[in-house]
C-alpha cells in the first residue's frame, strides 16, 4: 500500500529517497506522509497541497430505513436487529478532491471501538462488512481529517466521529417534537399531515446549526424519502462553517460507485417528505 503511492511523488528530497531504498517500503511511512502532510518543499504535486487546504466539514448521518430506499437493488440493504437509530456515515473535509489510500488502517487499529463502531456506523449493506465501510471512510476522507490534532489517526478519527454522533442526537431531537418515524403520520380523525421540510428543519436548527442539509431520495413510489442529514462544522468541529460549495457540486457528497446509487438531493421544500420506520426483515419496504 505504501509504495503505491510513491509513483505519485516527484522531487523527493535526498532524505526520502533513501529511504526509498529499503526494503518493502515500510521506511517510507512517515516520510512519504509528512510530504503529504505539509506539502514536499518545491514540490509541484498540488495533490498534496490540497489534503490538508480544508476549512470546513461535514458530518453525515444516516437514517437506516431511508438509506435502503437510496438503493437501486432490492435485495441490497440489512438493518441489523440492534439497529434502530441514526448511524454514521462519515466525517469529510470538504473541498478535497480524494485522499491518498497512503496511510491504511488495520482492524487493530480500531479494535478498541469496535463494538460502539458496529452500534453506531455499521454497513448496511450485505455485501460490505462494518470495517470494509470503516476503511473506505478513513481512506476516502478521514487521511486528509487527519490533518487536523486530535484526528491524527484512525483511532482519533474514529472516536471523533463517535464522540459527534452522541452529540447530535437527531431521533431525540425530533421524538421530543412528535416527529418520529412513520410510513404516514398518524393524526386521526383529520386528513394525513406529513412531516414537513421546515418544520424538521425548525426543530433540528438550533442543534445542527441553521446550514445543515436534509438529504432525500425519491422511492419508487414517487414520495420523497428523508435518509440523510449533512452537518457542517469547522475544523475545530464548532458548528456551522463558512463555505462556498453547492449541495450538488461538492465532490465529498459523493459516495463510491455501486454502494449508493442515487447519492440524494436537498429535500424540497413544498413536497411533504417521508421518515420511514425501520424494517429489519424487510428493510426495503417498510411502507409497502
Ligand atoms: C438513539 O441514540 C440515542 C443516543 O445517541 C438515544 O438517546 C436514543 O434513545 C436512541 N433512540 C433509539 C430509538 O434507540
Ligand atoms: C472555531 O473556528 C471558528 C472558525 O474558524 C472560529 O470562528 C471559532 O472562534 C473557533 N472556536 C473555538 C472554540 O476555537
Amino acid at each position: 500500500m505504501w509504495c503505491s503511492v510513491l509513483p505519485l511523488l516527484v522531487n523527493l528530497s535526498p532524505a526520502v529517497l533513501f529511504l526509498l531504498q529499503l526494503p518493502g517500503c515500510t521506511a517510507t511511512r512517515e516520510g512519504t506522509w509528512e510530504d503529504y502532510k505539509y506539502g514536499n518543499q518545491g514540490s509541484e504535486l498540488q495533490d498534496k497541497k490540497h489534503f490538508c487546504s480544508w476549512k470546513c466539514l461535514l458530518f453525515t448521518l444516516q437514517w437506516p430505513a431511508g438509506f435502503c430506499q437510496s438503493l437501486n437493488k432490492e435485495t441490497l440493504c440489512r438493518i441489523p436487529q440492534n439497529i434502530n437509530n441514526w448511524t454514521i456515515h462519515g466525517l469529510w473535509p470538504l473541498r478535497v478532491k480524494s485522499c491518498c489510500d497512503c496511510w491504511p488502517v488495520f482492524h487493530s487499529d480500531v479494535q478498541e471501538l469496535e463494538a460502539e463502531l458496529t452500534e453506531h456506523w455499521p454497513s448496511l449493506l450485505k455485501v460490505k462488512s462494518s470495517f470494509h465501510f470503516w476503511r473506505e471512510e478513513w481512506e476516502k476522507h478521514g487521511v486528509c481529517a487527519a490533518c487536523v490534532e486530535g484526528m491524527n489517526s484512525p483511532l482519533r478519527f474514529f472516536q471523533i466521529c463517535l464522540k459527534l454522533r452522541g452529540r447530535f442526537d437527531i431521533y431525540k431531537l425530533l421524538e421530543d417534537a412528535a416527529i418520529t418515524p412513520s410510513c404516514e403520520r398518524p393524526y386521526k380523525n383529520i386528513l394525513p399531515v406529513f412531516v414537513q421540510v421546515a418544520e424538521v428543519q425548525q426543530v433540528l436548527a438550533p442543534h445542527l446549526g441553521d446550514k445543515h442539509e436534509l438529504q432525500c431520495v425519491t422511492d419508487d413510489k414517487d414520495r420523497e424519502v428523508w435518509f440523510q442529514v449533512k452537518i457542517p462544522l469547522s475544523r475545530n468541529l464548532t458548528l456551522g462553517c463558512q463555505h462556498h460549495s453547492d449541495a450538488n457540486g461538492d465532490p465529498a457528497s459523493g459516495s463510491g460507485p455501486g454502494w449508493n446509487p442515487s447519492s440524494g438531493h436537498p429535500c424540497p421544500s413544498q413536497v411533504p417528505f417521508y421518515y420511514f420506520p425501520i424494517d429489519h426483515e424487510e428493510p426495503r419496504r417498510p411502507c409497502s
